[in-house]
């Protein structure tokens, strides 16, 4: 018999053995059988010896040609052995699906976005800043001296060394004027941690925004524009807003900015306890030494600043009485929203 026809039996024998080859065993079975070391081709190759010698090349490119098809066969099959059988019973796809629940979007996060937007909208940019701190930032930068009683108002966890955890938004306006020059416009929003025992109004992280307006001419007057814009922006075009003297060590002058109450529309009501006005932001001129702390020279440049929580505009949107229904994550609360 020819080498061609003994070619042509073991294709042949190959072909019809690896039909119903399933398991791992009878892969490897049939990998021995015709590639093993003394499996069929390579018997085929032992007879190369035997022919003339013109025929001899011909001939092996021949046989590695056969070896390469097994060889690329076996490898499927071992892979298709390796897979698990299917289990369980067939899917039947006339059965009505299970619809998947939409997650939805937590009320402080829309109301985080609500602010953002309407910040954006008159060209302020977001940043962000690290929720770790260290003591320039949260405090000296912002002329709020060690020991004095002005540190007392921002009560803080502190970690070790000068690190600690943010406690207020405040030090995102540092950060902002040590990385750019005027003119500024930011909104800083973000997570912050004071040292209080959780109660109804009360809990030890709390969301703020911080805004920054820094410029040549950035008048309190444009503060109060911007934030009634914003106001009104929030609660409707007939949200009246007013300023009241305050104080805080980064801002001179500084002012608290009431709000015509977002519930009762200034009528009056327990909410804003019959007065028609509601606190909601402390605000004023970024003090001109903080300006020079962060080398901007305040003979030149003005700024205002101001500083919101989202977590009371959220409950007062929502009508929350808890402010720790927002961090619990029961279903019963979020499934509301
Ligand atoms: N950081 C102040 C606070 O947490 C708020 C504030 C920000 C006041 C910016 C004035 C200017 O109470």
């Amino acid at each position: 018999m020819s080498l061609e026809q003994r070619i042509g039996e073991v294709q042949a024998a190959f072909d019809e053995a690896q039909r119903d080859c399933r398991g791992v065993s009878e892969v490897e079975g049939l990998r021995i059988r015709f590639l093993g070391r003394q499996g069929e081709v390579r018997e085929l190759f032992s007879l190369l010896g035997a022919l003339p010698a013109e025929q001899k090349k011909d001939a092996g490119l021949r046989l590695n040609e056969l070896k390469k098809r097994f060889e690329d066969r076996l490898a499927e099959l071992q892979e298709r052995a390796g897979r698990p059988e299917r289990q369980g019973p067939r899917v039947d796809a006339t059965l009505p699906g299970i619809a998947p629940e939409p997650g939805r979007r937590h009320p402080l996060y829309r109301t985080w976005d609500d602010i953002c937007r309407i910040f954006l909208k008159l060209g302020f940019d977001v940043e962000y800043g690290p929720e770790i701190e260290d003591e320039f930032h949260n405090f000296d930068a912002l002329n709020i001296p060690r020991d004095h009683a002005a540190r007392d108002a921002f009560d803080t966890f502190y970690i070790e060394g000068s690190l600690l955890l943010r406690s207020h938004t405040s030090p995102v306006q540092i950060r902002a004027m040590k990385a750019r020059r005027p003119p500024i416009r930011i909104i800083a929003p973000g997570k912050v941690f004071r040292p209080d025992t959780p109660d109804a109004g009360h809990s030890p992280m709390f969301h703020q925004v911080e805004g920054l307006m820094v410029g040549e001419d950035v008048s309190f007057a444009h503060l109060k524009g911007v934030l009634d814009l914003f106001a009104k922006a929030m609660w409707g075009p007939r949200t009246g807003t007013r300023f009241r003297p305050s104080f805080f060590p980064f801002t001179e002058p500084s002012a608290d900015v009431e709000v015509t109450c977002v519930i009762c529309g200034a009528k009056g009501c327990p909410a804003c306890k019959h007065s028609g006005w509601m606190e909601i932001l402390g605000s004023g001129m970024v003090h001109p030494r903080v300006l020079e702390n962060c080398g901007i020279d305040p003979e030149r440049y003005t700024g205002f600043a101001f500083g919101m929580g989202i977590d009371r505009i959220c409950m007062l949107r929502y009508r929350i009485p808890d402010i720790r229904l927002l961090f619990e994550n029961h279903f019963s609360f979020l499934e509301q929203f």
